[in-house]
C-alpha cells in the first residue's frame, strides 16, 4: 500500500477518474479545483488546532497561517507535532477542535483525504512513493489529473498538452535524461525529485513536504533546494525539515521560518531571528 491517496496502487492499470474539471463532492461540500479563494493573501489557515492521543496533546491550540505563494519552512524538535499537523491538513487525522482552512472558504476539517488532495493539497511523505517497475515518464503520466468522461472528446488535444507537461516536468525535476529508465533504478535523491514531479502533475495549490531531504547526500539536498526554490510562484509550499543548511537554502535572508515545539508555535521569523531566540536555543538548537 502506498501512503499517498492521490497515487493509485500498483495493480491499478489506470488512474481513477478525478473529476478535475467538474468539481468534486466532498461530504456535502462542492469544491472546484483551482477555485481557492486567496483574496486575503492566505493559502492555509490553522487556528487553535488541538489533537490528542490518549490524553497527550500532539497539537496544542496550534495557530499558523501560510501566505499564498509562500515557501514556509517548519522546524522543531522530534515530537513537536509537525507530522501530526500535516496529518490534520490532509485529513488523515481529525482534530479535536480548531479551524483548518484552505484559502478563505474551504473548510478542510469537513473533508476526507481524497477530497482534500483534489482540492489542491499535495503531500510528499518522507519515503519516496514511486512506481518502481514503471519508467520515469510513465510515473508522471500516471500521476496526472484526468477526467476520462468529460475529456474523451478532447483526447488528442489533451494528449499533446499532457505530453508537453510531462516533458516540462522532467526538465524541472532534472530527470529528462532518465525518462525511459525504470523508477526503481533511480538514486534516492532522484526518486524524491520524481515524486515531487508526480505531485506537480496534479497542479497542487499547496505542497506539503515532510523531511524531503532526509537520507540525501549533500549534493542531492542542494539539488532539491534548487528545485523547490524554482517552484516558487507555481505553488505554495510548507516544508518540514531538520537539516538547517537546507532550511537556510530555502528561506534565504527574508523567508519566514516557524519553530514548533510541544504542539504549538514556539517562534516565527527569519532564520536568523529564530536562531537568536532564547526559547528556540533552549528547546531545539542547543547552545
Ligand atoms: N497516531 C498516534 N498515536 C499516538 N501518538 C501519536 C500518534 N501520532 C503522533 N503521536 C505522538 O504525537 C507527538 C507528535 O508527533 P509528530 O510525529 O507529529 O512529531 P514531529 O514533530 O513530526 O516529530 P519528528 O521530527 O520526529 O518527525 C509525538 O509524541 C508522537 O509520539
Ligand atoms: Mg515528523
Amino acid at each position: 500500500m502506498n501512503e499517498n491517496p492521490m497515487v493509485p496502487d500498483l495493480d491499478l492499470p489506470e488512474q481513477p477518474s478525478q473529476h478535475a474539471l467538474s468539481g468534486v463532492a466532498s461530504m456535502g461540500h462542492a469544491v472546484v479545483p483551482g477555485q481557492i479563494d486567496v483574496s486575503h493573501g492566505t493559502i492555509l489557515y490553522l487556528e487553535d488546532v488541538t489533537v490528542s492521543f490518549d490524553g497527550f496533546r500532539a497539537l496544542n491550540a496550534l495557530t499558523l497561517s501560510i501566505d499564498a505563494g509562500e515557501l514556509r519552512c517548519i522546524i522543531g524538535p522530534n515530537g513537536a507535532g509537525k507530522t501530526t499537523m500535516m496529518d490534520v491538513i490532509t485529513g488523515k487525522t481529525e482534530p479535536d477542535s480548531g479551524k483548518v482552512f484552505l484559502g478563505q472558504s474551504i473548510d478542510l476539517t469537513r473533508m476526507n483525504e481524497p477530497s482534500i488532495a483534489r482540492a489542491g493539497i499535495g503531500r510528499k511523505f518522507q519515503k519516496p512513493t514511486v512506481f518502481e517497475q514503471h519508467p520515469v515518464w510513465e510515473n508522471l503520466e500516471l500521476a496526472m489529473k484526468t477526467d476520462k468522461g468529460w475529456l474523451a472528446s478532447l483526447r488528442a488535444r489533451l494528449d499533446r498538452a499532457a505530453q508537453a507537461r510531462i516533458e516540462e516536468t522532467l526538465v524541472l525535476i532534472g530527470l529528462e535524461s532518465e525518462a525511459r529508465r525504470l523508477a526503481g533504478e533511480l538514486s534516492h535523491g532522484q526518486k524524491q525529485r520524481l515524486e515531487i514531479g508526480m505531485l506537480l502533475m496534479q497542479q497542487p495549490a499547496l505542497l506539503l513536504l515532510d523531511e524531503p531531504a532526509a537520507g540525501m547526500t549533500d549534493d542531492e539536498t542542494m539539488q532539491l533546494a534548487d528545485l523547490l526554490n524554482h517552484l516558487r510562484g507555481t505553488c505554495s509550499m510548507m516544508v518540514v525539515e531538520h537539516d538547517m543548511e537546507f532550511v537556510a537554502a530555502l528561506s534565504g535572508e527574508s523567508g519566514k521560518v516557524t519553530v514548533m515545539a510541544e504542539g504549538r508555535v514556539l517562534a516565527h521569523g527569519t532564520l536568523d531571528e529564530v536562531k537568536r531566540d532564547e526559547t528556540v536555543i533552549e528547546s531545539y538548537l542547543g547552545r
